[in-house]
């Protein structure tokens, strides 16, 4: 077995040795046939590239590929592969969280487990399609507390490849728990050439988790995403690499171990959430990065994220706004009144915090710190800025959630967010008037996934005077900054 070290040193010796063995092999061979299986192998023509010997240097597998590049962009749900790691025992109770988002007979992909599950029991038409993982009884797997099931989910990736599905350009790992926001999914996809080596995804939001784990590793509860050359290449090594990584705990350390000795970093998307967090995820989805929402995780180990209800209506509740303008759903909008000297914060499709003073938007945008660090006793922060949330309630917003949402026109919707009721109200006098506002309507045109192409800024917004308060999300003029006075 290799030392972590040896073994890259190792495929290295190799990739250099590539060229020249290929021109001594060329040499004594001689003008044998141009289209022999080698010839064929390094100068491809046809998409069989991936059978060519591993490399470490970038050689050029794309250039039958280089025509396309233009059009990599045409991502669209087809193109993906999903795998999902599941088991047969539990899938019945983790089931219904895929099944909000999955949609049959329009994406691909399967829930595997580890092994047959029951005969008598159908497997749902709902569910994505399940296949059983292959045995991993031969591998080694050295870490005390750990399961062995972390060598199959490893393998998934593998053993998707392995099923030499067409037109896959990405394939998209992800847990039972994981929910996937499809087209958003596709929006952050499209930006990357699937022609290129990719690893797409985030990391934990705790820092002590990525401390042990890994910062530059993607977290496979939060989903992530392998181009298809990025895959071939992890087909021909990831076996031995879980051999090699045998001391590691979970499957995507195990992957990430891999694709670290392949030479790919992980690339950042802000939209995918392994939510490594306990207790009210509140303020993290009220000030969402300016990202579309690509994934959320662990939703059994957070509150509902809409008071009131169960996690599964939440997310319907959620999903209801998503489904009308999905690039725009979490996005947040601040604004004020200037006359009343209010303050309003949107994070659109989900809650409203309204303000009786005003606050800069500086603290608008950092997070209310509604919720813990995975191990809730230890000192371990946050990867992002937080700021606390008073117990006294005349240092809080008043707080709305989504009541409904409705097209009001071709490409523009409508939200409406009822407020909250907390059990503590402030009774100061510049509360009542806020108190006073049960609704706020936010109207907004879609937002186009050709916006999340272009350099990120936050859209503007204004309030419109009325018995509801009414708020317009709109893109920001020239020289639209507000100058506060506070
Ligand atoms: C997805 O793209 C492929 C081309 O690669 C095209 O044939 C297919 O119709 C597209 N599907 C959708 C739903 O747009
Ligand atoms: C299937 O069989 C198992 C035990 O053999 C039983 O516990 C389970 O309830 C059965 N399921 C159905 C749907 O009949
Ligand atoms: C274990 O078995 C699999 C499948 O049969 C094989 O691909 C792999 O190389 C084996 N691994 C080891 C360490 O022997
Ligand atoms: C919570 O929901 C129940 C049942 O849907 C309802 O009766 C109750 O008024 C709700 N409570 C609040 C605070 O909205
Ligand atoms: C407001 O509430 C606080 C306690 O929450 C109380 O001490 C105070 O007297 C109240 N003020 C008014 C004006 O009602
Ligand atoms: C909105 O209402 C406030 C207070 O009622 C008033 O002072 C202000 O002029 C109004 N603004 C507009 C644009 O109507
Ligand atoms: C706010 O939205 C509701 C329902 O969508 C609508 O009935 C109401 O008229 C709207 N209010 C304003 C001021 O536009």
């Amino acid at each position: 077995m290799f030392s972590r070290r040896e073994a890259v040193q190792h495929r290295c010796t190799q990739t250099q040795n590539f060229p020249f063995l290929f021109v001594a092999i060329f040499a004594v061979l001689g003008v044998v046939s141009i289209f022999s299986p080698l010839f064929y192998c390094v100068f491809p023509t046809q998409p069989h590239w991936y059978l060519c010997s591993p490399h470490c240097q970038k050689s050029d597998p794309i250039s039958g590929h280089r025509e396309t590049q233009i059009n990599y962009r045409k991502t669209n749900l087809s193109h993906i592969l999903f795998g999902i790691s599941g088991s047969a025992k539990t899938w019945n109770n983790r089931r219904h969280y895929a099944e909000l988002w999955w949609k049959p007979n329009i994406i691909r992909g399967f829930v595997w487990l580890d092994e047959k599950p029951p005969e008598n029991e159908t497997w749902p038409v709902t569910s994505p399609p399940y296949r059983v993982s292959g045995d991993t009884s031969n591998f080694t797997y050295t870490f005390k507390r750990g399961t062995r099931s972390a060598l199959r989910i490893a393998r998934i990736v593998k053993e998707s490849f392995e099923l030499g599905l067409d037109n896959v350009r990405w394939f998209v790992m992800g847990d039972d728990d994981t929910f996937f926001f499809l087209e958003n999914l596709v929006t952050v996809l499209e930006k990357y050439d699937y022609n290129e080596m990719y690893y797409i995804g985030s990391n934990s939001e705790s820092a002590g988790q990525d401390a042990i784990h890994s910062y530059s590793m993607a977290y496979g509860g939060a989903g992530f995403a392998i181009s298809y050359p990025l895959a071939a290449e992890l087909f021909t090594v990831l076996d031995g690499c879980i051999d090699r990584y045998a001391s590691f705990y979970v499957s995507d350390q195990k992957v990430h171990g891999c694709i670290s000795e392949i030479g790919v970093p992980l690339t950042k998307e802000l939209g995918f959430h392994q939510v490594d967090i306990r207790g009210d995820l509140y303020g993290l989805l009220a000030a969402h990065p300016l990202a579309p929402l690509v994934s959320l995780h662990h939703l059994n180990y957070v509150q509902s994220i809409f008071p009131n209800m169960t996690q599964i209506d939440s997310l319907k509740r959620l999903m209801s706004a998503y489904q009308v303008d999905p690039g725009r759903t979490l996005q947040q909008s601040i604004c004020y009144d200037l006359n009343r000297k209010w303050s309003i914060s949107v994070s659109w499709g989900y809650t409203v915090q309204l303000y009786p003073s005003l606050v800069t938007t500086k603290d608008l945008e950092t997070a209310f710190q509604t919720f813990q660090v995975w191990k809730r006793k230890s000192k371990e922060q946050f990867v992002f800025n937080t700021r606390p949330m008073s117990s006294d309630p005349c240092k809080k917003p008043v707080v709305y959630f989504l009541e409904s949402v409705e097209n009001i026109a071709q490409d523009r919707s409508l939200t409406r967010y009822k407020r909250f009721v907390d059990l503590l109200e402030c009774n100061g006098t510049d509360y009542a008037p806020l108190f006073a506002v049960e609704f706020i309507n936010v109207s907004a045109s879609t937002l186009s996934p050709e916006t999340w192409k272009m350099a990120p800024r936050r859209q503007c917004c204004e309030v419109v005077n009325g018995s509801d308060l009414q708020v317009n999300i709109r893109g920001c003029n020239l020289q639209s900054a507000i100058q506060l006075r506070v």
